[in-house]
């Protein structure tokens, strides 16, 4: 089963275009578990445009889910995570000042850095994943790492996805193949939407978790959450769509 993680940054986004707590990222949290979620994502930047560093200890007090935080392991975020302890933290390589994350980790060239990182991680018991494209030398790279688990980020896959599909996804394939084979859990996300989420969950072999934010709080505008939430849960769990464009 793959689980679904919501990533709530665009309702913080919302929340701070008026400096109250409206929507209240506490009860949005609680009303995504109620709703079928099974884990919520935040991502704090550095310039805590959407997420800020102070919704963190109050979302850990009530996320019964698994709870992942996911950044650039800065110092300050690598503290904030020793200290309030989600369930897992997915390390990012963001620019500071970059819109979106939008590609995976070099694990040769950070093979060092992120090794220790990983593990100050697991000293305090927090399991780990690390972004990454589908590529084979950096799944490779991954392992030597000493990572749990890593994220695919799904973004060119998304653009692809239209086009053709079986090609978009065939690089995923081949990592995920080889990341299983290694015993690393693979995580998903990035663009990830009604439209392509079931074929990717089907094709990728042990998909354990998808982080899911921009397309779902857009498609919650016109179907509400709980509905989209639903949704969501069922593209995850609903047999392929064996029609081929
Ligand atoms: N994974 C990571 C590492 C991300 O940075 C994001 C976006 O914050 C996502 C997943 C979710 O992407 P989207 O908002 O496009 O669903």
């Amino acid at each position: 089963m793959t689980r679904l993680s919501v990533n709530i940054n665009k309702i913080a986004l919302i929340r701070n275009s008026r400096g109250s707590n409206l929507p209240d990222l506490k009860q949005v949290s609680l009303d995504c578990e109620r709703f079928g979620a099974q884990g919520i994502t935040v991502h704090p930047r550095p310039d805590e445009r959407h997420i800020r560093y102070d919704d963190i200890p109050i979302l850990k007090k009530v996320v019964s889910t698994e709870f992942n935080i996911e950044g650039n392991p800065t110092e300050k975020f690598l503290s904030m995570v020793e200290k309030h302890q989600p369930h897992q933290v997915t390390l990012v390589p963001d620019a500071p000042g970059a819109l979106t994350s939008d590609s995976g980790w070099d694990t040769i060239t950070h093979l060092h850095k992120l090794r220790d990182i990983v593990q100050r991680m697991h000293h305090v018991g927090v399991r780990v994943s690390i972004f990454l494209n589908p590529e084979l030398k950096m799944v490779e790279g991954a392992k030597e790492v000493g990572t749990d688990r890593i994220e695919f980020y799904t973004g060119d896959y998304a653009k692809s996805y239209k086009e053709d599909r079986e090609k978009a996804i065939s690089p995923f394939v081949e990592a995920a193949l080889l990341a299983n084979q290694v015993g690393l859990g693979i995580n998903a996300g990035h663009d990830l939407n009604l439209e392509n989420l079931n074929f990717f969950q089907h094709k990728i072999p042990n998909l354990l978790e998808v982080s899911i934010g921009h397309a779902l709080v857009t498609d919650a505008l016109y179907n509400g959450l709980q509905n989209t939430i639903k949704m969501y849960l069922h593209e995850l769990q609903r047999p392929v769509d064996i029609y081929v464009a």
